[in-house]
C-alpha cells in the first residue's frame, strides 16, 4: 500500500516538476505522516541544478516556521522527510495544506522556492466530546419533537472528515442531520413513536459518527434516554368483576375482600384511591371501603333474608382524576338464623271422642325465612300421643288423630308441635295446643256390685231406707247423670210399689211397707241405672232383699188341742213303768231359726215328781213308777218357749188320768166334763171339727179370692194414679182410715191388721204395741198419730173376720198334714 502510494506521489511530483520548471518554482505534494528519510523530490533534477553545483553552492533549505519537516540530501540532490508531518497540526482545517521552503545556493547566490503540499490522510476518527449523552424525556412529549445531539469532531478534512451520523436502535427516534453554515454536521433525534415509561422506562441508543475516509473511521456516543413519567395512565382494577361472599350476620369489621387497582404511573401519579360509585345509601351503610387499601369490610348487619346479593360499582382514582372502574358482587351466604314459625291456621277443639282416626284437628303452616336446608322444616308431635302430622302442601300440615280417642282415659291433650329445620345447628320452635275431647255417651252406668244383697229385719218401719245403690258413669255431664228405676212390676203378685221404692236421684232403696218374714223371706228386684245421654245407656242390677226373722210369733200348741168345751185326758195305766210316754206336746212356731227353736218345761203339776217333760221334744213321760196312791186326775201345765230374744211362750194344760179302767176315769173326771157325750166319742168331735174346718176352708178360699180380686183392682187404679212412691188417696179407704193421712201409713195399719188377725182377737195384743210404736217413731206429726193409733186399735177390734179366719185356717192346714 505504502509503495503504491509512493509511486503515486512520485508521479504527482513529476507532473509538478514539469509545470514548475518554467516558473523556477517546484511544488511537491506529499501525504502527511510520511516516515523520516522518505524521498519527497529530486531537487537538483527538478530545478536543473547540477549536483556539483549543489555541493559547491552549499545548497541549503530555508523553511518558514519552526518546524523543519524536510531536509536536503546534498549528495543526491533529494528532498526527504525530516520529521513527522501532521497535516492537522500544520494546517488544522485549512485545505489545501502546504508549507514553503527556499533552496538557497551560494556562489552565486541562487534562490529557488519549493512548496510542499501535504495531503490529508484519514488518520483521525470522529470524536465526541462526551462519552454519554443523558436525556430525560417526558413520555408525554409529542411525536416530532427534536432533540439536538452532541456533534462529533473529526480533525481530518475533506472526505476524511465527519460525514454522517447513525443512531441505533431506531425504534422511537429517527435521526436527522443538518449541515451547519460552517460546514460541520449536526444530528438531532426526532421522536417518531411515543415513549411509554410504563413500557420502557429507559432507552439506550448509540449515536455513531462516521467519516468518509478509507478505511472509514467512526466515533460513538451512548445516548441514554430516561423516560419521565407523565400521568397518562388511569388506575386499572385487577379484575373486571370481583366476586366475594360473606356470611350473613358477620360481625362488623369482617373483611369481605380487598380490591386492587394499579396505576401504571409512578409516584404520585400512581396513588390510587378507591370509592363506591352510584351505590345506594343502604349499601354504603352495609359495607365500608377503605379508600387507601381497598379493603371492603362489613359495617352493619347483613341479613340474607333481606338481600341475597349486593352489586357494587367500584371506582379507583388517581390524584389527577383519572378513574378506573370495576364491579363487586357480594354473595351473602345464608346462616340458619331463623327458626321455623308455626302458625295455627285453624284449630278445632273440642273434638268428639268418637272421631275416627284421621280426623283433622288443626291446619298448620310453617315458615322458615332461611333458604335451602336451613329453611327446610320438618314437623312432628310426640309419638306417644294419638296424633300425627300429615304434610299436605309444602309448608302446610294437618294434625290428625291417629288412633281412637277415649275421653274417659284422657280428656285433654297438650299437643306440642315441634318444627325443626335442617340447618346446622338446626333451629327448633314449638307450639302447644290444648285439645279437649268432648264426651260421647259411650259408657253405660256401672253398679258398684254385680248384685246387691241386703238384709232387712221384718216388722221394719215403713219408709226406712234399706240400701243405697250406687252406679257410676265414666262419661261426663248429662251423659253421666244417672237415674235409678225399678224394673219389676210386682212381687209375688203384689205391686212393687207397695213393697219397695227407689229414689231415682240417689239410688236409695226404701221399704214401702213393713215386711213379714213369715210371709216373704226373700225377694229380688231389678233396678236399672240409666244415664242422661242420647240415646241413654242403662245397666240392670239385681237386688236381693232378705228379710230377717224377728221373734214375733209365739209358739202355737197343736196338741193337745185346747178347747173350752171338751176335755182331753191322757190315760196312764197304774202299771206304767218309769219312762212311760204319756203324751207329747206338739207345738210350732211360725218364726224360724232360734225364734222357732222350742223348748218345753213343766210349769205346774199335781204331782211334780210323777211326770217329766222332755225339754227338746215335749214328750211327757213318767219319772217314777206309778203307784196306787197317785191321784187319778193329774193336771200338768207345760210351757213352750221359743229361743228368741226376748222369748215368747205358750202354755198348755195336759190332763192325765192315772187309771186302769175308763169308768174310773170318768168318775174322776166328771167335774171336768160339760157334755156327757164327750166321753163317749172324742173322735166324733175330731171328725166334726174336720168337717167344720173343711167348710171354713172353702169359705175362706172364696173370701181370699174375692179379697185378692178386690185388691188387685184397687192396686191397678192406684198404680195408674201414682208414680213410684205409693201415695194412696184416702178415697180408696173407708173414712175411718182416711184421716190417718201420711204416705203409706194407712197401708201399714192395714198390714198390721192382717198381722194381728193371724191370731184370735181374744189372744195377744202384742202386735198392736209395736205397730203403734212404729207409727209414733216414723210419723212426724206425733200427737195426731197417737189418736190414730187408738183408732187403729179400735179398727183391729172390728177387723174383717173373714181374713182372720182364713189366716187361722192356714195354721190349721199346717197342723193336720
Ligand atoms: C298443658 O300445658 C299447660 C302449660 O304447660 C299446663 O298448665 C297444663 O296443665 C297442661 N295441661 C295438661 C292437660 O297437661
Ligand atoms: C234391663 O232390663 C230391662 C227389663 O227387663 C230390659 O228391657 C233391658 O234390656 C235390660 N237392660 C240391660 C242392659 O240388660
Amino acid at each position: 500500500m505504502k509503495s503504491r502510494c509512493l509511486k503515486w506521489q512520485v508521479q504527482m511530483c513529476i507532473v509538478f516538476c514539469i509545470i514548475s520548471t518554467g516558473l523556477a518554482q517546484i511544488r511537491y505534494s506529499i501525504p502527511e505522516e510520511m516516515k523520516r528519510g522518505l524521498f519527497i523530490g529530486d531537487i537538483g533534477k527538478d530545478l536543473g541544478i547540477d549536483l556539483k553545483r549543489l555541493i559547491t553552492g552549499k545548497a541549503r533549505l530555508v523553511i518558514d516556521g519552526s518546524q523543519q519537516y524536510v531536509q536536503l540530501d546534498r549528495d543526491k540532490g533529494h528532498l526527504v522527510v525530516k520529521e513527522r508531518i501532521d497535516r492537522e497540526q500544520l494546517c488544522a482545517q485549512k485545505s489545501p495544506c502546504s508549507f514553503s521552503l527556499e533552496v538557497v545556493l551560494e556562489n552565486p547566490l541562487e534562490l529557488y522556492a519549493v512548496t510542499v503540499e501535504v495531503h490529508d490522510i484519514n488518520d483521525n476518527a470522529p470524536v465526541f466530546s462526551e462519552k454519554e449523552i443523558r436525556l430525560e424525556i417526558s413520555e408525554s412529549v409529542p411525536i416530532g419533537t427534536h432533540f439536538l445531539l452532541d456533534s462529533a469532531m473529526d480533525l481530518d478534512v475533506g472526505i476524511n472528515s465527519l460525514q454522517s451520523y447513525t443512531l441505533k436502535p431506531a425504534h422511537n427516534f429517527v435521526l436527522k442531520q443538518h449541515n451547519r453554515p460552517d460546514g460541520s454536521k449536526c444530528a438531532e433525534m426526532v421522536l417518531q413513536t411515543p415513549l411509554d415509561r410504563e413500557k420502557q422506562g429507559e432507552h439506550a441508543l448509540t449515536l455513531i459518527a462516521v467519516d468518509g475516509g478509507n478505511p472509514q473511521r467512526s466515533g460513538t456516543i451512548q445516548v441514554h434516554i430516561i423516560v419521565l413519567d407523565a400521568n397518562d395512565n388511569a388506575p386499572v382494577f385487577s379484575q373486571p368483576v370481583y366476586k366475594a361472599s360473606v356470611v350473613e350476620n358477620s360481625l362488623k369489621g369482617t373483611l369481605v375482600t380487598t380490591v386492587n387497582a394499579v396505576d401504571a404511573d409512578e409516584g404520585f401519579n400512581g396513588n390510587v384511591t378507591y370509592a363506591f360509585t352510584h351505590v345506594e345509601e343502604s349499601i354504603r351503610q352495609t359495607f365500608q371501603l377503605d379508600s387507601k387499601t381497598g379493603d371492603i369490610r362489613v359495617s352493619s348487619n347483613i341479613d340474607y333474608e333481606k338481600v341475597q346479593q349486593y352489586e357494587i360499582n367500584l371506582q379507583a382514582k388517581d390524584p389527577w382524576g383519572l378513574t378506573g372502574s370495576s364491579k363487586l358482587i357480594i354473595e351473602i351466604t345464608d346462616v340458619n338464623d331463623n327458626g321455623p314459625v308455626i302458625t295455627l291456621t285453624s284449630f278445632s277443639s273440642p273434638i268428639s271422642e268418637d272421631s275416627t282416626p284421621g280426623t283433622v284437628i288443626a291446619l298448620i303452616s310453617v315458615q322458615d325465612l332461611d333458604s335451602g336446608r336451613n329453611g327446610q322444616v320438618s314437623l312432628f308431635v310426640d309419638q306417644n300421643l294419638p296424633f300425627k302430622i300429615k304434610s299436605s302442601l309444602r309448608n302446610y300440615y294437618t294434625l290428625v288423630t291417629h288412633t281412637v280417642l277415649d275421653r274417659e282415659q284422657i280428656s285433654k291433650y297438650n299437643i306440642t308441635i315441634t318444627a325443626t329445620d335442617e340447618g346446622l345447628p338446626s333451629l327448633t320452635s314449638e307450639k302447644t295446643v290444648l285439645l279437649e275431647i268432648s264426651d260421647v255417651n259411650d259408657n253405660a252406668p256401672r253398679f258398684d256390685q254385680n248384685e246387691y244383697r241386703t238384709h232387712v229385719v221384718e216388722n221394719n218401719s215403713p219408709g226406712i231406707s234399706i240400701l243405697t245403690l250406687r252406679a257410676t258413669d265414666a262419661d261426663w255431664g248429662p251423659n253421666a247423670r244417672i237415674s235409678y228405676r225399678l224394673l219389676n212390676d210386682e212381687i209375688t203378685g203384689i205391686s212393687i210399689s207397695s213393697y219397695i221404692s227407689v229414689n231415682s236421684d240417689n239410688g236409695v232403696v226404701y221399704a214401702v211397707r213393713s215386711f213379714d218374714y213369715e210371709h216373704t223371706k226373700e225377694f229380688n228386684i231389678k233396678v236399672s241405672a240409666q244415664d242422661g245421654g242420647s240415646p241413654p245407656l242403662s245397666t240392670n242390677v239385681t237386688v236381693i232383699i232378705c228379710i230377717q226373722d224377728q221373734n214375733d210369733n209365739s209358739p202355737q200348741i197343736l196338741y193337745p188341742v185346747q178347747s173350752g168345751v171338751s176335755l182331753v185326758a191322757e190315760m196312764v195305766a197304774r202299771s206304767a213303768d218309769v219312762g212311760y210316754l204319756v203324751t207329747k206336746v206338739v207345738a210350732v212356731d211360725a218364726d224360724s231359726g232360734q225364734n222357732a227353736w222350742l223348748s218345753y218345761k213343766l210349769l205346774k203339776a199335781t204331782d211334780r215328781a210323777l211326770f217329766e217333760v222332755g225339754s227338746q221334744n215335749g214328750e211327757i213321760r213318767t219319772s217314777r213308777q206309778v203307784s196306787d196312791k197317785d191321784a187319778v186326775k193329774q193336771r200338768l201345765v207345760v210351757v213352750v218357749e221359743d229361743n228368741g230374744q226376748p222369748s215368747r211362750s205358750a202354755t198348755v194344760n195336759v190332763n192325765v188320768a192315772v187309771a186302769d179302767s175308763f169308768p174310773e176315769v170318768l168318775s174322776e173326771f166328771s167335774d171336768f166334763t160339760h157334755d156327757k157325750d164327750y166321753n163317749d166319742s172324742l173322735t166324733f168331735y175330731l171328725v166334726l171339727s174336720l168337717a167344720v174346718v173343711s167348710f171354713l176352708f172353702i169359705v175362706s178360699v172364696i173370701v181370699l179370692v174375692s179379697v185378692k180380686v178386690y185388691r188387685w183392682r184397687q192396686s191397678r187404679l192406684f198404680y195408674k194414679s201414682n208414680g213410684n212412691l205409693p201415695v194412696i188417696p184416702s178415697a180408696y179407704y173407708p173414712p175411718r182410715y182416711a184421716d190417718v193421712g201420711a204416705t203409706g201409713t194407712l197401708q201399714h195399719v192395714y198390714n198390721y191388721e192382717v198381722c194381728m188377725t193371724t191370731d184370735s182377737r181374744k189372744s195377744d195384743v202384742r202386735y198392736v204395741r209395736p205397730s203403734s210404736q212404729n207409727i209414733l217413731i216414723t210419723d212426724p206429726s206425733s200427737t195426731e198419730t197417737m189418736q190414730h193409733t187408738q183408732k187403729a186399735n179400735n179398727i183391729l177390734e172390728d177387723a174383717d173376720p173373714d181374713i182372720e179366719v182364713s189366716l187361722c185356717f192356714n195354721y190349721l192346714v199346717f197342723i193336720f198334714p
